[in-house]
This record gives structure tokens, C-alpha cells and sequence, in this order.
């Protein structure tokens, strides 16, 4: 039996995955608010394909329960979020976690770590505690997750996974039980290298905005379009430039590489200077409001609405939203609250939120598309006689400023 420890966007997917394909899964998370939802077989955020997995995994019996269960394997999916004044992985819940398995572990456990966590941290965190509980019969995994919110459900089979493990039998038991559902390729090796490739792998994609948002200064001081640009680059063979944006937001392109920069001050200076370029990118937005506010006389501030409040298209997560740094940099400045909608965010998050995209539209004469939804796409027409500032270059037939 597997014991998936933390059912949040990364857990709940991977547990209800493992049980769907078989493997007896009980699901723990130490939100008992949680654990009640998925007991009354309610899903408890929005992805594609994830009701239809729940179903199946509930004809397969997956358990969910506030405790930690006494077994030989589990799967650790906690947060790790980062200290933002040293920049360091936060590893309290990891370690959190870990400690309650060791108090239930069988003899010859395997413990496999799929949060995000920075070179070094299980060395450096969880190896202390296994000493210190004398459960050296334990073994650690770390088997990194890549899945993107939004077509998690794909991914999760059709990605190629990392394993990371002190012992190569461990890593190929770990392989075996991955397999169940991934018809990726799964690479064992060993658990500083598995660290370290996931932290890369976020910071490539990371340095790489920042160099699509540069581009897009230079481009925008010089009155060039740089996605024109950007789509001439990348018919090289050898050239990839992702697009620029409102800002980065989410659980991992904008947390983890702060990892290397706060380990490795000295050395990370690339990555340093790109998570700031991509960090600025909200408050550049608002210069961008402000400038074509001016440009247009437009005064009134009330009269500017922003599409999307979630972190990219289609989810409803809002974790590091480019959006919500945008709201925090103006309320530094004493500004009336912008208008905000986002079709996949039904509580209150913020202020002057709005609910229906009709209503919403009819109090504004200026929209800033921060998230391309589906929605905006196919109800650019209904765009028309507003300025809009396309931060996206989603829109494809009205005529609209862009970044
Ligand atoms: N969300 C993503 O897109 C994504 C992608 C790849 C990797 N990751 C990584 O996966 C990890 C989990 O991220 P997430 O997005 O699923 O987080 P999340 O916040 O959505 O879910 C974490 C869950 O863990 C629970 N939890 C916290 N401490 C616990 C404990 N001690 N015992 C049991 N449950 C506990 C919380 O209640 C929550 O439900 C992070 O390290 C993240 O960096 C996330």
C-alpha cells in the first residue's frame, strides 16, 4: 500500500493516478477540510480529466484519511515554498512530514520525496532526522515532479520521470511502481543529481522569460514587435525563445530557482538577475496602464479592469499570480483598486473582484488581458470599443497595445 502524504495539485493527482491503475492508495493531508471534500467524493480544485480519474480511483478504493498509515511506501507532496529574504527552500513542511513517517514507517520503508526541493536539502534535512530516530532500515527517494497545472492529467502518464536513490535496487522498486501509470521514460540515479535536475529544469525556463521579457524591452524602446521577432528567432534549428509576459507566476518557475540564488549567492548571478527581471515584470504592467492611460487622457483608474487573476490560461491556481503582484504594487502607490475577473476564480480573493465577464466589461473602458483564457479568446468581440493592452498576444483581430 502507498501512503500519498499531502493531496494538494501535485498529490491528489498522483494518488487518485496510482489507484486508478491499480495500487492500493490511502491519501493523507493534515487539512481535515480536505480530507472531508474528498471523503464526500468532491474533487477539491479544477483540471482537466481529474473528475473522471477520481471516479475511477474511488471504484478502486482509494482511502483518504487525516492519519499517517502504517506501510513499506510513501509518497511525500507537501509544499516547499522559499524564505523570501534569504531565498532558500523552506523546508519545514518536508521535514514536518517526514518526522510523522518515521513515527509510522514499517521496517525497510521507502520514502519517496516528490516536493520540489533545493541540491542538498534531503543530505542536509532528513538524513539528521533519520540518524536522530536511529531508522537507518529507511530509505530515502527523491522522484521530482514536472507536471504542468492545466494538462497535469497527460503529463503525469505521458512525462519522462527522474528517481533519485541511495540504492539502485530501491530506485528500480520506485521505477516499478511509477510505471504503473507512466509510460515515459524513468531515469534512475542517484538523489543530489535527481535534486538538482528539477531546480535546473524550472531555472532554464526561468532564465529564459527573463530574456524573452528583455527582448521585449529593447523591442518596445525601439518600437519593433518582438513577437514577430521572437517567431523569425525560432525558425533556427538551434534557437527556443519562450514568450514574455505579465510576470511569472506559479509553484515552481518563480520559486525555485530563488533556491540556487540563496544556496549559491556568489556563483548564481545569470539566475539572479533573470528571476528580477521576471519579478518586475507586474510593476513594468502598471507603467504600461499608467503610459497608455496618458496616451489616451484617460484619468479614471476605475475605468480600467484586469482580465485573469490566476497564475497562467486555464487553471484556477493563484499562487505567485502576476496579477496579484500587480494589485500589491499599486496599493504601494495609494491607487484605487483595479477591477479584476477571472472566470476560474469563484470565491472573493480581492478587492473590486468581479463575477460575471458582462457586468465586469460594462463598468470598464480599458481591459489589461494578464491570463489567456479560453474564455477571452473566444469572446474577443465582445472586446470592441475598449483600449486593451494584450499582455499575452492572445487577441487576434481587434487592434490592441501590447507589453
Ligand atoms: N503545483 C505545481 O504545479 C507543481 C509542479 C511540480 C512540482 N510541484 C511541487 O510539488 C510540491 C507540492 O506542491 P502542490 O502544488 O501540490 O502544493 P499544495 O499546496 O497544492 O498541496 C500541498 C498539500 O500538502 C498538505 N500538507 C502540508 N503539510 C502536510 C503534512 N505535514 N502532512 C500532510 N499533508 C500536508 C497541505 O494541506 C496541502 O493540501 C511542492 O514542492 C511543489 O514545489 C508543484
Amino acid at each position: 500500500m502507498v501512503n500519498v502524504i499531502g493531496l494538494g495539485y501535485i498529490g491528489l493527482p498522483t494518488a487518485l493516478m496510482l489507484a486508478a491503475n491499480g495500487v492500493e492508495v490511502v491519501g493523507t493531508d493534515i487539512n481535515k477540510e480536505v480530507i472531508s471534500k474528498l471523503k464526500e467524493k468532491h474533487i477539491t480544485f479544477k483540471e482537466k480529466g481529474l473528475e473522471e480519474l477520481f471516479e475511477k480511483a474511488l471504484d478502486n478504493k482509494i482511502i483518504f484519511d487525516s492519519e499517517y498509515q502504517k506501510t513499506d511506501m510513501y509518497i511525500i507532496s507537501v509544499p516547499t515554498p522559499y524564505d523570501r529574504f534569504s531565498k532558500k527552500v523552506d523546508p519545514t513542511f518536508v521535514v514536518k512530514a517526514f518526522e510523522e513517517v518515521m513515527r509510522v514507517a514499517q521496517h525497510e520503508a521507502i520514502v519517496v520525496v516528490e516536493s520540489t526541493i533545493s541540491p542538498g536539502t534531503i543530505d542536509k534535512c532528513l538524513r539528521p532526522i533519520v540518524d536522530k530516530v536511529g531508522r537507518q532500515d529507511i530509505h530515502l527517494v527523491h522522484a521530482p515532479e514536472r507536471i504542468i497545472p492545466g494538462n497535469m492529467i497527460y503529463e503525469l502518464v505521458n512525462n519522462n520521470r527522474t528517481i533519485g536513490a541511495d540504492d539502485y535496487g530501491i530506485g528500480e522498486k520506485v521505477k516499478t511502481l511509477y510505471s504503473s501509470f507512466c509510460q515515459g521514460e524513468i531515469v534512475v540515479t542517484n538523489i543530489r543529481t535527481a535534486e538538482m535536475t528539477k531546480v535546473v529544469e524550472n531555472t532554464y525556463r526561468a532564465v529564459n522569460i527573463a530574456f524573452a521579457n528583455e527582448l521585449m524591452k529593447i523591442c518596445h524602446h525601439d518600437k519593433l514587435d518582438v513577437y514577430e521577432i521572437i517567431r523569425i528567432c525560432n525558425m533556427h534549428p538551434r534557437v527556443n525563445i519562450l514568450q514574455p509576459g505579465p510576470g511569472v507566476g506559479g509553484h515552481c518557475i518563480s520559486v525555485d530557482p530563488w533556491f540556487l540564488v540563496g544556496d549559491y549567492p556568489s556563483l548564481a548571478k545569470v539566475i539572479d538577475e533573470s528571476m528580477r527581471t521576471n519579478d518586475a515584470m507586474p510593476a513594468f504592467v502598471l507603467h504600461r496602464i499608467y503610459d497608455i492611460m496618458r496616451e489616451k487622457g484617460m484619468k479614471d483608474l476605475s475605468k480600467v479592469g484586469l482580465y485573469g487573476l490566476t497564475y497562467k490560461e486555464n487553471v484556477d491556481d493563484t499562487r505567485e499570480s502576476p496579477t496579484l503582484q500587480l494589485l500589491e504594487s499599486q496599493e504601494k502607490h495609494l491607487g484605487t483598486p483595479l477591477k479584476v475577473y477571472d472566470p476560474l476564480i469563484n470565491s472573493d480573493i480581492v478587492e473590486n473582484q468581479f463575477h460575471d465577464f458582462d457586468v465586469f466589461l460594462e463598468q470598464i473602458d480599458f481591459i489589461v488581458i494578464m491570463v489567456a483564457h479560453d474564455e477571452i479568446i473566444q469572446k474577443e468581440s465582445k472586446l470592441a470599443g475598449k483600449i486593451v493592452l494584450d499582455t499575452r498576444n492572445v487577441l487576434k483581430n481587434l487592434d490592441v497595445y501590447h507589453l
